[in-house]
C-alpha cells in the first residue's frame, strides 16, 4: 500500500489544532504539519475550562488553522487521503465544531471522513512517533483522563483500570489552585516541587496497596486543601509533598497492570508501556515509570510532550490506522461527550471533560 495522507482536526477541550500526518501502519509516520492554538489564555481567568468560551474559541480559529496546517505541508486538499476529527469524548460544543467542519470539508472534496475516539488519538501516538507495536501496555495521564489500557490492536484496547474521582492532571491543576499558582498547574507544581522537600507534609496515598488498577486522587486534593487552611505551608515542600504521592499512586496501580499485562500476553517478550496524555511531560513521573517499567521488563515509551498534549497530529494518525483498514464513517456520524475506549468497560470517568472552573 502506498503512503496514506491524513489531514486531522481536534477541538475536544480548549486546543484547537489541525494537522497533516503521512505513512503507513506501524508507524513511525511523518509529520507534514502540526498547527496547535492553545485557548490557555483565554480560560485562565476562570481556573479550569469553560465549555461555552471554548466552543467559540473553535469556531472563530479552526478555519485558519486548517489552512495553515495545508500550508505548512505545502499540500492542496485534492492530495489528502481522508478527513480525520475528534467525535469524542469531549466538550461536545468543541466536539461538534471540529466534526462538523470535516463532514463540511469531506462533504466539499469527496474526500472520505474518519470519526476518531480523541482517547484512541492518545493510545496510538507512540505508533506515530515511535513505530510502536501492539500489544502494548497504554497508561493515559491527562486532565481529563487517568487509564490503565492493553492495546491488543487498532480499536481493541481491554480496559484495566480507569480513576473513580478525578483525573491526575486535574489533581496536579486543583492543587495547583489551593496553593495560588496559576493555571494550568501540572508545570507550575513541577517545578516547584523541584526546589521542594518531598517528606516535608505526610499526604494520603489513596488506593495504595490494595489489589487492582483503579485509581483514586480526591482524597490526596483534599488533604491537601486541609493542609493549606491549617497551616502556613512552603509551596515548594506542598508542591513536593503532593507530586510524591501522586508519583507512589501511579507507579502502584501501574505494577499491578504490568503483571496483568504479562498474564495477558505471555508471548510478547519485551513489550512497551507507553505513558501518553499531558502529564507524561512531568519528567520525575517520567522517571519513576521508567525505572518500574525497567524492573518488570518493559520497554518505557513517552511520545514527546508536544504530542502527549492535545494536538491534531494524534488524531490523524488514528484516522490513519483505520483508514489504512478500509474503516470509513457516515457523514452523519454523531459527536459524542462519552466514548470509552473499551465498550465492555465501564464508564466511569470515560473522558468526559467537566468544566473544572
Ligand atoms: O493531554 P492534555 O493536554 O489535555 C487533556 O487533559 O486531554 O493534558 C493537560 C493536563 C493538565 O491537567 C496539565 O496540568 C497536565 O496535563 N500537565 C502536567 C504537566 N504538564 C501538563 N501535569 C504534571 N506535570 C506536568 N509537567
Ligand atoms: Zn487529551
Amino acid at each position: 500500500m502506498n503512503n496514506l495522507t491524513i489531514l486531522g482536526l481536534e477541538t475536544s477541550c480548549d486546543e484547537t489544532a489541525a494537522a497533516v500526518v503521512r505513512g503507513l501502519p506501524p508507524g513511525p509516520g511523518q509529520i507534514l504539519s502540526n498547527v496547535v492554538f492553545s485557548q490557555t489564555e483565554a480560560h485562565a481567568p476562570y481556573g479550569g475550562v469553560v465549555p461555552e468560551i471554548a466552543s467559540r474559541a473553535h469556531l472563530e480559529i479552526l478555519d485558519g488553522l486548517i489552512e495553515r496546517a495545508l500550508g505548512d505541508a505545502g499540500i492542496s486538499l485534492d492530495e489528502i487521503d481522508a478527513i480525520a476529527a475528534t467525535a469524542g469524548p469531549g466538550l461536545i460544543g468543541g466536539v461538534m465544531v471540529g466534526l462538523t467542519t470535516a463532514k463540511a470539508l469531506a462533504l466539499a472534496s469527496g474526500k472520505p471522513l474518519i470519526a476518531v475516539n480523541h482517547l484512541a488519538g492518545h493510545a496510538l501516538t507512540a505508533r506515530l512517533t515511535d513505530g510502536v507495536d501492539f500489544p502494548f501496555l497504554l497508561l493515559l495521564v491527562s486532565g481529563g483522563h487517568c487509564q490503565l489500557l492493553a492495546a491488543a490492536d487498532v480499536g481493541k484496547y481491554r480496559l484495566y483500570g480507569t480513576t473513580m474521582d478525578d483525573a491526575v492532571g486535574e489533581a496536579f491543576d486543583k492543587t495547583a489552585k489551593i496553593l495560588g499558582l496559576p493555571y494550568p498547574g501540572g508545570p507550575n507544581v513541577e517545578s516547584h516541587a523541584a526546589r521542594g522537600n518531598p517528606r516535608a507534609y505526610a499526604l494520603p496515598r489513596p488506593l495504595l496497596g490494595r489489589a487492582g488498577m483503579d485509581f483514586s486522587f480526591s482524597g490526596l486534593k483534599t488533604a491537601v486543601r486541609q493542609l493549606v487552611t491549617q497551616n502556613q505551608v512552603n509551596i515548594d515542600d506542598a508542591c513536593a509533598s503532593f507530586q510524591a504521592a501522586a508519583i507512589d499512586i501511579l507507579r502502584d496501580r501501574t505494577a499491578h497492570a504490568l503483571a496483568r499485562f504479562r498474564e495477558d500476553f505471555p508471548d510478547t517478550p519485551r513489550p512497551a508501556l507507553v505513558v501518553a496524555g499531558g502529564v507524561a511531560a512531568n519528567a520525575a513521573i517520567g522517571s519513576a515509570l521508567a525505572k518500574l517499567a525497567d524492573q518488570h521488563g518493559f520497554e518505557i515509551r513517552v511520545p514527546p510532550p508536544r504530542y502527549c498534549t492535545d494536538n491534531a497530529a494524534m488524531i490523524a494518525w488514528a484516522g490513519l490506522e483505520r483508514f489504512a483498514l478500509g474503516e470509513r464513517d457516515p457523514l452523519d456520524v454523531s459527536p459524542k461527550a462519552r466514548w470509552p475506549l473499551d465498550a465492555s468497560g465501564d464508564n466511569r470517568h470515560s473522558g468526559e471533560r467537566q468544566q473544572s472552573a
